[in-house]
């Protein structure tokens, strides 16, 4: 029984018949770029989330640029944030020209740890990116008493917790600005890339709004240098049919993973722990495991995608290297990605796929690993 990690054909197929009606429509119109379905998916998107505000743009990674432009952060500046994430978090620090100065994590949740965040702050540091990794929301609550304490902007990197929630708040209404991203693989994925930037401030999603058009307001009057970076109507139209089944897919993705807490905790695996007042979302169900690349081996052969996210952490990068980080500095972050596997979880995962997968881990502790 062949596995993957993710099957977005089985997604497809029973909305297909909406999908292609919406993606025609736009065909139709010949309206391509920021048209009445990019506004209308930004007014659901900010509705759904709670921020307010939202602003479609290209991807996930310039959601993330967007906002900290858009907030005034640039050379000279300081943004705190996680080691263990995928690489955008960090790069859209560095394309603004800021310098990422990296704080550990909670080895329990994966998420930044805000006793950290303190330990790491100095006088340059001029906001924080929390990510809500793998689906789940970072501990908001003091990361927003240290911000506000410290005077520090909050970015949310959202791009994996759409629709996450933390003491009855969705992921993206907390700080300054929530940035999320649509591309394929993520909970609500596009047919390409695409993001957004959500925010309970007007001003500031006005300016994402220039920032997203060459920095322009009027055509061919521009107040700053910006960006082309901007949200397909096709896109749009295609995020706004899933955006319906977004909630369902959300608790099937929950249900996927009690099952896989019943079944897979023991001594040699750690099932992956909801923090106090969140509700996690799943985009990974990530497990620890000691013998972690003998059990990622033994399941790949066996036919299951499982996969490491993420094996190299952020301060260990090549490109990083002039930061001066070093091997032992990020404890937890680093054994995490030596520990970390993620099984498939999708909302199509059948339970006989589920049955497989678990029986095939338990097969392989049962044979010493
Ligand atoms: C945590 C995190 N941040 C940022 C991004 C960047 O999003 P995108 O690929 O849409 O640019 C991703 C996803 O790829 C992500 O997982």
């Amino acid at each position: 029984m062949k596995i993957p990690l993710l099957d977005l054909k089985a997604q497809y197929k029973p909305i297909k018949q909406e999908i292609d009606e919406a993606v025609a429509s736009v065909v139709d119109s010949q309206h391509f770029i920021l048209s009445e379905e990019v506004t209308a998916l930004e007014e659901e998107i900010a509705a759904y989330t709670g921020a307010g505000h939202a602003v479609g743009v290209a991807s996930g990674t310039d959601a993330l640029i967007l906002a900290l432009r858009a907030l005034g952060v640039g050379k000279k500046d300081a943004v705190i944030t996680t080691p263990f994430t995928f690489f955008a978090t960090a790069e859209a620090i560095s394309v603004v020209g800021a310098t990422p100065v990296f704080a550990d994590i909670d080895p329990e949740t994966y998420n930044i740890d805000p006793d950290k965040i303190e330990e790491m702050l100095r006088d340059t540091v001029k906001a924080v990116i929390p990510v809500h990794l793998y689906g789940q929301c970072a501990d908001m609550d003091r990361i927003m008493d240290i911000s506000k304490k410290y005077d520090l902007k909050v970015v949310e990197d959202c791009a994996q917790a759409i629709g996450a929630a933390y003491k009855g708040r969705k992921a993206g209404s907390f700080g300054e600005a929530g940035a999320f991203s649509f591309f394929p693989s993520k909970n609500l994925g596009g047919f390409g890339d695409g993001g957004m930037v959500v925010s309970s401030d007007a001003g500031l999603t006005e300016r994402v709004k220039r920032l997203r058009v060459h920095g322009s307001q009027r055509q061919y009057v521009h107040t700053e240098v910006g960006y082309n970076s901007r949200l397909d109507s096709i896109q749009a139209a295609v995020l706004r049919v899933k955006l319906k089944k977004l909630d369902s897919w959300l608790d099937r993705r929950r249900a996927i993973a009690r099952r896989y807490d019943e079944a897979l905790s023991s001594p040699g695996i750690t099932t992956p722990k909801t923090a106090e007042g969140g509700t996690h979302t799943y985009h990974q169900y990530t497990i620890a495991a000691h013998d972690r690349d003998s059990l990622l081996k033994y399941l790949n052969d066996k036919g299951i995608s499982a996969r490491v996210y993420y094996p190299v952490p952020l301060h260990l990068q090549p490109c990083y290297k002039d930061l001066g980080y070093k091997e032992g500095d990020f404890p937890a972050a680093e054994k995490a990605s030596k520990e970390v596997l993620s099984l498939p979880v999708y909302p199509g995962l059948s339970d006989e796929n589920i049955d497989h997968i678990i029986q095939t881990v338990r097969d392989f502790h049962r044979q010493g690993g």
